[in-house]
């Protein structure tokens, strides 16, 4: 039976920046399932300290939710970790990492792997900025030498000088040794993809942006490097070294390295039902980041096409989805001993016009495997998303019979 660690054993005493968001609660039900209502009033700005911000991942959850859910799950030693079986950006990887928690992320794309690998690693920020320096000089003696991709796809969505010169990157990048360095200038090129492209910046799927103004693709690039190299120095000065890793694998078999007993806390964000798949929203990026794919997936090159299906909800994709939870939750529940906590976000989504009550029938499910029921949160938001995801979205305003979004807390 593991015991949970005194928060005074592993936090600091002063209130770093991951504190000063967290969300406001309101608890509505104090007896068993506990039940309260998780309000978290700021910015998407205000929530993306430090590295954050590194990568622009559609359908990410607020630092904050991670960072409460940790706050109040702490493993009980050093060699716990927190395993995030659907790590998307790796949003859990780092709020686990500024509170001094080991932890671990699976996620069945590589370009989320890596982003989240990126996020978490401590380099030399100097020898990043001469590799960036290289870079910009070999760009503007060798630009002239290359001509524009020709395929339809590039033509649709970049003007011919901007696939010219994001070709010329590519290229410098592919030629540098495998480094840390090279990961991180690799995310920041493909960070930069939709926001060069002529699709709209904010919206979900890629859809073109007709009065879309073009922007400098090697001053785009040189900003996106410096603003990560600031965040990223922030971040190196607020951490300690534990480990922090995300793993390329399908959650629906865990890789054998998680059979240690050692896994403590599970946080797990499936893709919303209804919302959109991953893999057709960056459609852009990986036309960009396909050179990379093979040495970063090591064989396993389509494994993201075998993601779990969101969208649309249809019967068929609805019963596959909670098909999936049942399977990877059972995956967790494997590997976690007793005392270990489970804790799933997840929202309620609508299909013609009716509401498909997610949350409920998660608990339904999780509870079938083993774990029992111990607390729900349900979300309030008050920022936009894109307006594709706004409309399916989830949010809580008090009334029960609306789409709910839950962090729902189950423990072995
Ligand atoms: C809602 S996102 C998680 C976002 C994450 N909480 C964050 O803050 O960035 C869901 C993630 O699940 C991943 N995914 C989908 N099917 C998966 C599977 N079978 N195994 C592992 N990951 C999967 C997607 O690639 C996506 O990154």
């Amino acid at each position: 039976m593991i015991k949970q660690a005194e928060p005074s054993d592993l936090l600091s005493k002063n209130e770093p920046i991951f504190r000063q968001y967290l969300p406001k609660i309101t608890p509505i039900n104090k007896n068993s399932p506990i039940i309260n209502e998780w309000d978290i009033p700021y910015t998407i700005k205000e929530l993306s300290y430090y590295v954050h911000s590194h990568y622009r991942y559609y359908g990410k959850f607020p630092s904050a939710v991670a960072g409460q859910i940790l706050e109040q799950y702490l493993p009980p030693s050093k060699d716990h970790y927190v395993l995030d079986n659907f790590c998307g950006s790796g949003t859990t990887l780092v709020e686990a990492k500024l509170r001094g928690i080991k932890s671990f992320g699976v996620d069945i794309s590589w370009l989320s792997v890596l982003a989240s690998n990126v996020k978490v690693t401590v380099l030399d920020l100097n020898a990043l900025k001469k590799e960036l320096n290289n870079l910009v000089l070999w760009f503007e003696k060798n630009n002239g030498s290359f001509s524009e991709p020709n395929d339809v796809f590039s033509k649709k969505w970049f003007d011919s000088s901007t696939a010219r010169d994001l070709l010329v990157i590519q290229t410098y990048l592919l030629n540098l040794t495998d480094s840390h360095i090279r990961n991180f200038l690799i995310i920041a090129f493909i960070g930069i993809v939709r926001r060069v492209s002529k699709a709209h910046d904010g919206e979900v799927r890629p859809h073109i942006n007709k009065k879309k103004k073009q922007r400098d693709v090697i001053s785009a690039f040189s900003k996106k490097v410096n603003d990560m190299c600031n965040d990223h120095d922030k971040f190196q000065h607020n951490i300690t070294d534990i480990t922090s890793e995300c793993i390329l694998a399908d959650n629906l078999h865990l890789p054998k390295q998680f059979n240690d007993g050692k896994c403590y806390l599970a946080i797990s964000h499936p893709p919303y039902l209804n919302s959109f798949n991953y893999a057709a929203v960056f459609n852009l990026e990986f036309y960009w980041g396909n050179v990379f794919e093979d040495e970063y997936t090591q064989g396993n090159s389509k494994l993201y096409k075998t993601e779990m299906k969101a969208h649309p909800a249809n019967e068929s994709i609805t019963e596959k989805y909670f098909n999936h939870l049942k399977i990877c939750y059972e995956e967790i529940f494997k590997i976690q001993e007793e005392g270990g906590v489970l804790a799933v976000v997840i929202g309620d989504c609508t299909r013609n016009g009716q509401l498909v009550p997610v949350v409920d029938k998660s608990i339904e499910i999780i509870v079938s495997i083993g774990y029992k029921l111990k607390e729900i949160n349900y979300r309030t938001t008050h920022y936009g998303l894109g307006k594709y995801a706004y409309n399916h979205r989830a949010d809580y305003h008090g009334d029960q019979e609306e789409k709910k979004d839950g962090i729902i807390i189950f423990t072995k």
